[in-house]
Order: C-alpha cells, then sequence, then structure tokens
C-alpha cells in the first residue's frame, strides 16, 4: 500500500508516511497523544467506567497498522484485569524492520509484549497474557463477518479524502450489525458528514474534545 517514511511526531512518538496516500497513519500533533484520547480515554476507559461489572469485553480495530491502540489498551488492562479479546483487521501488515524502529515512548517492561504482539500468529487467536487475547486478521474490513459483537471498534481508518470507500454509509451500517448494544465507536475523524452517516445507520453520536491539534473526535454509541 504505497512506501512508508518513519516520521516522529510533536510529543516525539512515531508515526508513518504513506507516499502513496500523501497520509500518515496518525495525527502529526502527537501519534501517542492521539492515540491515548481518542482510543483509549473516550473509548476503551470510558466504556470501563460506563459499565463497571463488564467482566469480558470484545473490540474490534479497523487497521491494526503499528499496533499502538493495540499495546496502549493491553497496558492499561494489567492495572484493570479485564478478559479481553481483541481483533484487529489489517490487510498490509507492516515488515518487522519497520516496526523494530518505531518509538512509542513505552516503558522497557512492555517491550515484549509490543513485540509479542507483532510476532503472534495472524488468523487466529493468541494470548498474550491470561487476560488479553488477539486475534490479527489480513481481511478487509469488507470481507470482514463475525456471528460475535463487539463493545468497542477503534475505527482507525485512513481519512476519508483518502480512503473514501471505508466512510460509507454501507460500512458503518456493518459495524452498526457488529456493534452490541451499548457498545461504542470511537474514531478521530470529526467530519460532518461521517457524523450525519453514523446516525443515519442507528449510532447515537457525540462530538468531544479532539486530541492535541484536533478541535473535536466522534464516539457512536448503540443505544
Ligand atoms: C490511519 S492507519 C492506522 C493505524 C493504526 N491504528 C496505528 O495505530 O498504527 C490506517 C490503517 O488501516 C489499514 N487499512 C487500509 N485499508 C483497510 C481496510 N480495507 N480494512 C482494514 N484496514 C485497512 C492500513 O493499512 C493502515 O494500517
Amino acid at each position: 500500500m504505497g512506501n512508508l517514511n518513519l516520521k516522529q511526531t510533536a510529543d516525539g512518538s512515531s508515526t508513518l508516511y504513506n507516499q502513496m496516500l500523501d497520509e500518515h497513519y496518525h495525527s502529526i500533533h502527537g501519534a501517542l497523544n492521539e492515540s491515548i484520547h481518542v482510543f483509549i480515554r473516550m473509548g476503551f476507559l470510558n466504556f470501563v467506567e460506563s459499565f463497571k461489572s463488564a467482566k469480558d469485553i470484545n473490540i474490534l480495530e479497523i487497521g491494526f497498522g503499528t499496533g499502538l491502540n493495540c499495546i496502549l489498551t493491553f497496558i492499561e488492562n494489567i492495572k484493570l484485569n479485564i478478559s479481553l479479546n481483541y481483533t484487529a483487521l489489517e490487510p498490509f501488515p507492516l515488515e518487522m524492520e519497520i516496526i523494530d524502529n518505531l518509538d512509542f515512548n513505552l516503558a522497557s517492561r512492555h517491550l515484549d509484549a509490543f513485540k509479542l504482539i507483532h510476532q503472534s500468529f495472524w488468523e487466529k487467536p493468541v494470548e498474550i497474557n491470561k487476560q488479553f487475547s488477539l486475534e490479527k486478521s489480513r481481511l478487509e474490513l469488507k470481507d470482514f463477518n463475525d456471528n460475535k459483537f463487539y463493545d468497542i471498534i477503534y475505527f482507525d481508518a485512513f481519512a476519508p479524502s483518502k480512503q473514501p470507500e471505508l466512510w460509507k454509509v454501507d460500512v458503518f451500517t456493518k459495524l452498526f450489525n457488529l456493534t452490541s448494544y451499548n457498545g461504542v465507536l470511537v474514531t478521530y475523524c470529526a467530519k460532518g458528514q461521517v457524523r450525519r452517516d453514523l446516525e443515519k445507520v442507528g449510532y447515537f453520536v457525540e462530538r468531544l474534545e479532539g486530541p492535541p491539534g484536533k478541535r473535536e473526535m466522534l464516539r457512536a454509541t448503540k443505544v
């Protein structure tokens, strides 16, 4: 999917630049800050806070990429100790040589888990620890089907201007059908059309404060 260049973002963490799409994998204002704010705080932690009784949570990530959202979820869950099933879609897995050069300012005690997340098998569930099962799939979202429901969807596709086919109403309908009741979808994107289309398929959508450098983000709940 195009040549990739390693770049440093404003908070010192890495991102990748896809030359063909002319697009970064993360916000250049801070990859780590963006991921923590949009996916971990507004997605994962907010869900856990709202449903304190949740003991078993299914997470779906659209666009696994560098694995940043996955390792941050794993790290948060060391304290929470909830049973997590994390499914990640990535049709264009990164080469280990690229992954080895990424710097997300992870504590050294988490580097083994980061490696394991990347070196684990694809297309089957792998235990990263007792409470965290990861299944990575090379499927594109359009080819992915599942009979389980997801409590949290990290929608981290490239921007609508770069990959418009992933931001269509039929895609959101599919995601809505994969979302559990009270489940949420979070995305860094706050475009009006995206918000309206998420509402059209049935989600209740909130515009939330965005990560550093971005005004807003969206959280869509299946109420
Ligand atoms: C904005 S990047 C996000 C990366 C990732 N979450 C991270 O933190 O590195 C978008 C990702 O979506 C992947 N992608 C592209 N087309 C896709 C598709 N049809 N279905 C699922 N993922 C796709 C890209 O390869 C890329 O890794």
